[in-house]
């Protein structure tokens, strides 16, 4: 399938048509799928409930998209190419047949463990090609997935399972990332002591780690396929869903309370995610496609798995990290699989930028096309060195913005065809109406402004609800601004119309691309016997982008403040994982708070920027004397 656009007045056409008449844009995007049973109506919405309906009466399943209908042309094209965290490991490759067949061989194994349509299963892989087979045998025989990134401490885990009633896991014994051995499945173990709904975890051999396997519940995922494969069971015909029906769930950070999960849909996400891959990065057929995320966040499921293989690309899954043998990995990787299309992160880039030029001297990098960008605003001075070193001046940089509730890619350059604008993620995709408002949700018009990011008109892959919880989707949401989707982002549009996403307006911080709520590390500061209370802001991070700032208060006076920092952000990792954990934690005395109780914010970034100077009106707190002494012992 293509989505050629070949020059910026062509897309500009097509926005226009896109919104002056979307119904029949995504009509004509969506007969380039294969579907079961076509719609009865493309769409149909309000954005007070919300409610969101795309090609209502349609039947499908994403995975004939994916593989079925491929077979036929690309039986023998690479899928999957997996490459693992040691470079001295085999890679392995697998084609469209395969990765057919080996979805088809595991979804017997998931029917013949009981699980049905409609049911939640939790994913807790490495990037190995398992996982995308796992995800992939969940979508095909319906049932519900949710995959926690490998990071996450078997406290969260528990949330996730819990909160979606998860019956079934996928893990394996272990798993590689650089020097360390993750222990997934005692993580999972430990898990499962606090999660009754659970009844069976099926359990992949990655690391040949010891593990203990319970009775009734474990079973291995080598010995199952063999199972099937003594059966002789081959195909599992696709069950055919509504398009409607959960795709999956996958959890992420909001400014209250714990994560959420984002509940996205079979047919609009398909839809969605093919077109946005096809259109922003011009794939072409053959090209291999690497995005470096891990399949755990939302940039996995939608531009690894779904994205690409319903177009038919080459899809990379890469197991391991950045700087692992040495910083030079990625290019090493580029080189050995002739990779076409690189999309990383941010923070990526800008640690790699520090290692200098002698890991990317010498590598072939001559068959990159296209360069991406996502997870965090990019600076200019990464923006340059990628587009420089990297792409050696002759690839675009597509910096596409987009969220966990998105789906897929709203505002983004096309490869190739939209002038590019260093740090600006450009203009909207076909199909997608972004607005800025100022804080009293009034539309601010024209250019050279900026405001907070809201989407007016809904797109097919936008999220349908919050699990078991609609009120907090809408709460969350569509209720800050009547009629609008608000993304939680502060935005510019500059003179020619561009849009320059500047971070997050809300609670949430963005580390390392990674969403973390300041609540959460809050909630998890608090737990540790010691703590009164904390308050966690983001502050500007050379190379993560943000990092998090505590400030916590103790019961009483200690002897070794590092111990004590050691300890908290131990409590942090062991409740959330590794990824949260404060880069910086203030010891205080008090917190400055309004005469309501309310944790004045703005002051504690303002000293956690370094911003000692302005730290506006503090008149109105209840003891303003603690701003100064919070400022006078700041860690730099
Ligand atoms: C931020 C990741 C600037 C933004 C796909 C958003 C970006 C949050 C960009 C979503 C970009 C993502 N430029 N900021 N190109 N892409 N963001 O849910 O703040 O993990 O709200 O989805 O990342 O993060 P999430």
């Amino acid at each position: 399938m293509e989505f050629k656009i070949d020059t910026f007045e062509q897309y500009q056409s097509i926005y226009q048509y896109s919104v002056a008449q979307p119904e029949q844009f995504w009509a004509q995007i969506a007969n380039e799928f294969l579907w079961k049973k076509k719609w009865d109506k493309v769409l149909d919405w309000n954005f007070q409930e919300p409610t969101i309906k795309w090609f209502d009466g349609a039947q499908l399943n994403i995975t004939e998209n994916c593989l079925d209908r491929h077979l036929a042309t690309k039986a023998n094209q690479p899928a999957i190419i997996w490459e693992p965290n040691n470079p001295a490991e085999q890679h392995r490759t697998l084609t469209y047949q395969e990765l057919y067949e080996q979805v088809c061989r595991f979804s017997h194994v998931l029917q013949r463990n009981g699980v049905k349509k409609g049911d939640r299963v939790c994913i807790y892989l490495p990037m190995v090609p398992e996982l995308a087979i796992a995800v992939l045998a969940c979508a095909r025989i319906g049932a519900i997935h949710s995959v926690v990134f490998g990071g996450f401490s078997a406290q969260s885990i528990a949330d996730r399972i819990i909160d979606a009633a998860c019956a079934f896991v996928i893990t394996a014994d272990g798993g590689y990332r650089g020097n360390k051995e993750i222990p997934l499945k005692s993580v999972i173990d430990d898990a499962l002591m606090q999660c009754k709904t659970v009844q069976k975890v099926i359990v992949l051999n990655r690391s040949n780690t010891p593990v203990s396997m319970i009775k009734g519940r474990d079973v291995w995922w080598e010995e199952e396929i063999k199972m099937v494969e003594d059966l002789k069971l081959k195909d599992f015909p696709a069950v055919t869903m509504e398009a409607e029906d959960e795709l999956f769930i996958l959890y992420t950070s909001g400014s209250t309370g714990k994560p959420k999960g984002v509940v996205h849909t079979c047919a609009g996400y398909m839809v969605y995610t093919g077109y946005t891959f096809a259109t922003v990065f011009q794939y072409q057929p053959k090209e291999v496609f690497f995005c470096t995320a891990d399949i755990g966040w939302i940039t996995g499921h939608s531009y690894i798995v779904y994205g690409p293989l319903s177009q038919g690309a080459t899809s990379v899954v890469f197991e391991g990290i950045p700087t692992y043998p040495d910083a030079g990995r990625f290019w090493d990787v580029v080189a050995k699989h002739h990779v076409n299309i690189l999309y990383t992160a941010p923070t990526a880039i800008r640690s790699l930028m520090q290692f200098g030029d002698e890991f990317i001297d010498g590598k072939d990098l001559s068959s990159l096309r296209v360069l991406g960008s996502v997870g965090e605003p990019i600076n200019e001075e990464a923006w340059h060195w990628y587009h420089q070193k990297i792409g050696k001046s002759n690839c675009p940089i597509v910096d596409t913005w987009w969220q966990t509730e998105t789906g897929g890619m709203l505002i983004s350059p096309i490869a190739g065809v939209t002038p590019l604008k260093p740090a600006h993620a450009t203009f909207p995709l076909p199909g997608v109406q972004p607005i800025l408002v100022d804080e009293n949700g009034a539309e601010i018009f024209g250019n050279n402004v900026s405001g907070n990011l809201c989407i007016k008109f809904p797109w097919p892959g936008m999220l349908r609800t919050t699990y078991g919880d609609h009120e907090r989707c809408r709460q969350n949401y569509f209720s800050t601004y009547p009629n609008l989707y608000f993304t939680g982002d502060g935005c510019l549009r500059d003179e020619s119309g561009n849009y320059r996403i500047t971070g997050r307006v809300d609670d949430v911080m963005n580390v390392s691309g990674h969403r973390i709520g300041t609540a959460e590390v809050e909630n998890a500061i608090n737990a540790h016997t010691g703590v009164i209370e904390s308050a966690v802001v983001g502050y500007p991070h050379d190379i993560k982008g943000q990092g998090i700032y505590a400030y916590v208060i103790c019961e009483h006076d200690f002897i070794n403040d590092e111990l004590m920092r050691k300890d908290i952000s131990q409590t942090v990792a062991r409740i959330i994982g590794a990824i949260a954990k404060p880069d910086k934690i203030q010891f205080v005395k008090g917190l400055p708070k309004t005469r309501s109780g309310k944790i004045m914010r703005r002051i504690l970034r303002k000293i956690a920027e370094g911003e000692l100077s302005n730290l506006g009106d503090t008149s109105t707190l209840l003891d303003p004397d603690v701003v100064a002494s919070i400022a006078d012992a700041r860690i730099n």
